[in-house]
């Protein structure tokens, strides 16, 4: 089904080109079952970051005959793997934005991690790629509202990677329908209106390489699963509550009750891959090394050190931005050890995208 207020249709001819530098981001409460055309199950809260980013340029110019609709560098390589991925995301915004039938696009992308950290890119990729997309749109829609541009970019990156729709703000964003955030959609992300605790300001995201292989389950087979999960009905009405709960942490600055949720929901978004025909086990006994590890340094330095996890073995360590020389210490001598290389990246929560 078409959403006809997304659609916008004129004719243009001529030629564009603009650059966007969107940053990846991470889930606190995760968006795990999808729906209909990249509709999620429940809702989800992610943290925008700031150094993992995605940089892409397009250069749109009138398609000549019969030549083919796109062209895809990745690191000023042609990459055949990213092809099918793009071309499924631009055949799904073409009805939003017909004008992009007529125009062959020149797409460069640049990630600011290795593409094999396991560090997942679609979210950055997608949503880079969906601004650039509605930067040509503004050529032809000159009024259109700061709020009307962020909501058509998070739902056209949303078409290309549901996480996607989540990286195209800061410094949090809320995407699925959810009573505790007004305005919220499950079509687009916004950016929830409520006041923030200002410790989570500059909030930490160091994320620990485990594994740097690729993930052992496509993000299609994943959501999958949770179709006709025996745990789906009690799964989302979790992340419901979650969500509400949170936004209470995140407004009073209650770390412990920050921790609880957002460690809760790693756990339970791999106990369902663990229960779910078939089944899944991304933590490698690294991960779970690393768990006990911070468990137990919490426990002995009552600082708010927590993690969260993707669908992989990576660890996310989150913690305030005054704790970084103890975590720090930390990470360099009790955790470094289980990680491939001594591998790390020190990330932290930033504002969003930027137009090059
Ligand atoms: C575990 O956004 O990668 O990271 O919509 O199929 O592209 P698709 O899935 P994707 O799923 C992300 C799942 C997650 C949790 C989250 O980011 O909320």
């Amino acid at each position: 089904m078409i959403q006809d207020e997304f659609v916008f249709a004129s004719h243009f001819e001529g030629e564009y080109e603009t650059q966007w530098q969107a940053p990846s981001n991470i889930a606190l409460v995760k968006y795990w079952g999808k729906h209909g055309e990249q509709l999620p199950r429940n809702p989800s809260l992610s943290f925008t970051l700031t150094k993992c980013v995605t940089t892409t340029s397009v250069n749109f110019s009138p398609k000549q005959g019969r030549e083919m609709n796109f062209d895809f560098l990745f690191d000023k390589i042609k990459q055949p793997y990213f092809r099918p991925k793009i071309e499924q995301f631009l055949d799904r915004i073409t009805p939003y934005f017909p004008v992009l039938a007529e125009h062959h696009l020149s797409i460069s992308s640049h990630n600011s991690f290795p593409h094999s950290s396991g560090i997942a890119s679609s979210a950055s990729a997608m949503a880079a790629l969906a601004l650039c997309i509605v930067d040509f749109e503004k050529q032809h829609h000159p009024n259109w509202s700061e709020e009307a541009l962020l909501q058509k970019s998070s739902f056209l990156a949303r078409l290309g990677s549901g996480s996607a729709a989540r990286s195209i703000a800061g410094p949090m964003m809320v995407w699925g329908e959810s009573t505790a955030f007004l305005g919220s959609s499950d079509l687009y992300a916004i950016v929830p209106e409520n006041e923030w605790h200002p410790i989570f300001q500059n909030f930490q995201d160091t994320v620990l390489i485990v594994d740097k292989g690729q993930k052992k389950v496509s993000s299609t087979l994943g959501h999958g699963i949770m179709n006709g999960h025996p745990f789906a009905a009690q799964r989302f009405e979790q992340a419901n509550r979650n969500i509400a709960a949170l936004k209470n942490a995140l407004n009073t600055g209650d770390l412990d009750q920050f921790i609880d949720i957002t460690e809760g929901e790693a756990m339970s978004l791999h106990a369902l891959m663990m229960t779910s025909q078939p089944r899944f086990m991304l933590m490698q006994p690294q991960t779970v090394a690393i768990i006990q590890k911070i468990w137990d340094f919490r426990a002995e330095s009552q600082l708010p050190l927590c993690f969260t996890l993707d669908a992989g073995a990576n660890v996310h360590l989150l913690y305030p931005k005054q704790d970084c020389i103890s975590v720090m210490d930390f990470i360099k001598n009790e955790l470094c050890s289980f990680c491939q290389n001594g591998e790390y990246i020190e990330d932290q929560v930033g504002n969003g995208p930027q137009k090059m």
